[in-house]
């Protein structure tokens, strides 16, 4: 038997995994282990910071549903998620960015045709979106499936409504492209926005005089076979946000052009009787 101590005690922790038979598990849990006690040592943690660190956990916890997920809002503001995801998906030269995922994307969403209005009723100037999926050559990508999703000129998603359903989907839809890689849809211009502060980590927030500010963004993801499925947004550029948004997700190559028109005719032909924003972005796609 040994004396364990505050020094010792992180290699008699991480051997007990000895007879792990899974050596990715083995590997994760002792590098957090390590991990886990530099960090007690570094700061020299107290019982009772420890116990409130436990209490904060907890309410993390507790704060999590079929719609609400807290642990990735946190893993969010702690900047954790977006690392995750950039180490994962290192940009090969031209490609567009891949960003955080977000907890507002909704499985089945409609299936609609181009020039669809999405935004269903929603707040905010009409804003015509064309995107273009091309692959590293700029040469289009068809027949990509592409979700889009956003919030209103409030700042609100529609699932944030109390008693959402998807028949009340408002700024959600699915697109193909076609053949020249393109697709457009009419929807409102998305506004900045706070992520869900009524928690614990709002108060995270609160206690480090963070704010909880998101820049104005489109959500996309494009699959495609043959092709890394890109997970990304497009900012709108000039957004006072976008040096620091709540999550650390906005990327130069991932700010896009939402260009202000006065009332006249927009690039679908339509003629609009107030004014209306124009983006038209391209994406561009990874090899799988
Ligand atoms: C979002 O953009 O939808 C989002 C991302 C991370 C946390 C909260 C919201
Ligand atoms: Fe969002």
């Amino acid at each position: 038997m040994i004396d364990l101590n505050e020094h010792n005690i992180t290699g008699e922790v991480i051997r007990r995994w000895d007879g792990c038979a899974d050596a990715r598990f083995k590997e994760l849990m002792a590098g957090l282990i390590r991990h886990l006690h530099d960090f007690a040592r570094e700061v020299k943690l107290t019982e009772v910071e420890w116990m409130a660190g436990i209490q904060f956990l907890t309410a993390v916890g507790h704060k999590c549903d079929g719609l609400r997920q807290e642990f990735i809002l946190l893993s969010d503001t702690l900047g954790l998620s977006q690392l995750v995801v950039a180490q994962n998906h290192s940009r090969a030269a031209g490609a567009t960015e891949q960003t955080v995922f977000g907890p507002f994307w909704v499985e089945g969403a409609p299936h609609l045709a181009h020039g669809a209005d999405i935004a269903n009723g929603a707040v905010g100037a009409p804003c015509h979106v064309r995107l273009t999926i091309n692959d590293l050559r700029s040469r289009p990508v068809p027949d990509a499936t592409v979700d889009v999703w956003h919030a209103d000129a409030e700042g609100g998603y529609d699932v944030q409504s109390p008693g959402w359903s998807m028949a009340q989907a408002k700024m959600r839809a699915v697109f193909k492209t076609d053949a020249r890689g393109s697709l457009h849809f009419w929807t409102v211009l998305p506004a900045a926005y706070p992520v869900p502060t009524d928690g614990p980590v709002g108060d995270m927030l609160r206690a480090s005089h963070r704010h909880a500010m998101r820049p104005g963004h489109l959500h996309a993801m494009v699959h495609k076979p043959g092709f890394d499925t890109l997970i990304t947004h497009v900012y709108v550029q000039g957004d006072e946000y976008l040096d620091s948004d709540a999550v650390f997700g906005v990327r130069g190559s991932c700010i896009g052009e939402y260009v202000r028109h006065e009332p006249g005719k927009a690039p679908d032909g339509t003629v609009k009787d107030t004014a209306f924003f124009t983006l038209d972005q391209t994406l561009s796609l990874a090899p799988a």
